[in-house]
């Protein structure tokens, strides 16, 4: 059986404005599991950003129950959620991310040689897995937003993720490059890894997700 690995209960997430609270999250609830291509969709304003911040362990207030990789993450040490977000989980963006001073390889080589242990094989070889065996010695400035894009999600794959969150990684994007980006990640689902993605192209998600999530006035509903 594939291994749970984010169960949320009652998640409750408000954020102070000008003095006031402002309920985002009300009583969500949520699991993933190993290898599951999960979309949440909503409107601009929604949460999702907030509920994806919240699992990737970047934001700690809220109330309710978060278990992450069987753990609770109310219990995490900030040291041990940095660990985490490096070994365990990778992040991709909306905009580029990559760092312009490095070439592509050495971008993707970057999560490992923090996590002290760089392996310029290991990189090249996702480069070959993803066909992308041209882009590595590009430097950021050469390559289209597309093919950006599919780099951030193979930096994100680097350390060989439990769970990947990406955050409107096709927003960006035209539809060809938006369905390579879904295709890639889809494929490290193949690979065991669980990805979360926010998007508000509702048909693509159709496409490529097992499972999608509406949020929609503070709670999480599952559309399919
Ligand atoms: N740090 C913050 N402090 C106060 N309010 C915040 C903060 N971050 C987000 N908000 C508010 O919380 C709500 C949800 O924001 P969030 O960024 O999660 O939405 P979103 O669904 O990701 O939107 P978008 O589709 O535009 O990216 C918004 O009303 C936003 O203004
Ligand atoms: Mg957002």
């Amino acid at each position: 059986m594939k291994k749970n690995i984010i169960e949320i209960k009652n998640l409750i997430k408000t954020y102070e404005q000008a003095g006031e609270q402002i309920l985002v999250l009300d009583g969500v609830n949520f699991s993933a599991s190993q290898g599951e291509f999960i979309s949440v969709v909503g409107p601009s304003g929604c949460g999702k950003s907030t509920f994806l911040n919240i699992i990737g362990l970047l934001d700690c207030y809220y109330g309710g129950e978060f278990n992450i990789f069987q753990t609770d993450a109310s219990k995490l040490s900030e040291e041990e959620k940095a660990h985490l977000r490096l070994t365990k989980i990778g992040f991709v963006f909306q905009f580029d991310s990559l760092l312009p001073e490095f070439t592509a390889i050495e971008n993707v080589e970057l999560p490992a040689m923090m996590a002290g242990r760089p392996s310029r094989k290991a990189a090249a070889d996702l480069f070959s897995a993803f066909s992308m065996e041209k882009l590595a010695d590009k430097n950021p400035r050469e390559i289209s937003g597309g093919e950006k894009q599919r780099i951030a999600l193979l930096r994100a794959m680097r350390n060989s993720p439990s769970l990947i969150l990406a955050d409107e990684p096709t927003g960006n994007l035209d539809h060809n490059n938006a369905v390579k980006v879904l295709s890639d990640l889809k494929k490290a689902c193949g690979l065991g890894t669980c990805v979360i993605t926010v998007t508000h192209n509702l048909s693509l998600a159709r496409d490529f997700s097992d499972r999608i999530f509406e949020l929609k006035e503070e709670k999480l509903f599952e559309i399919k």
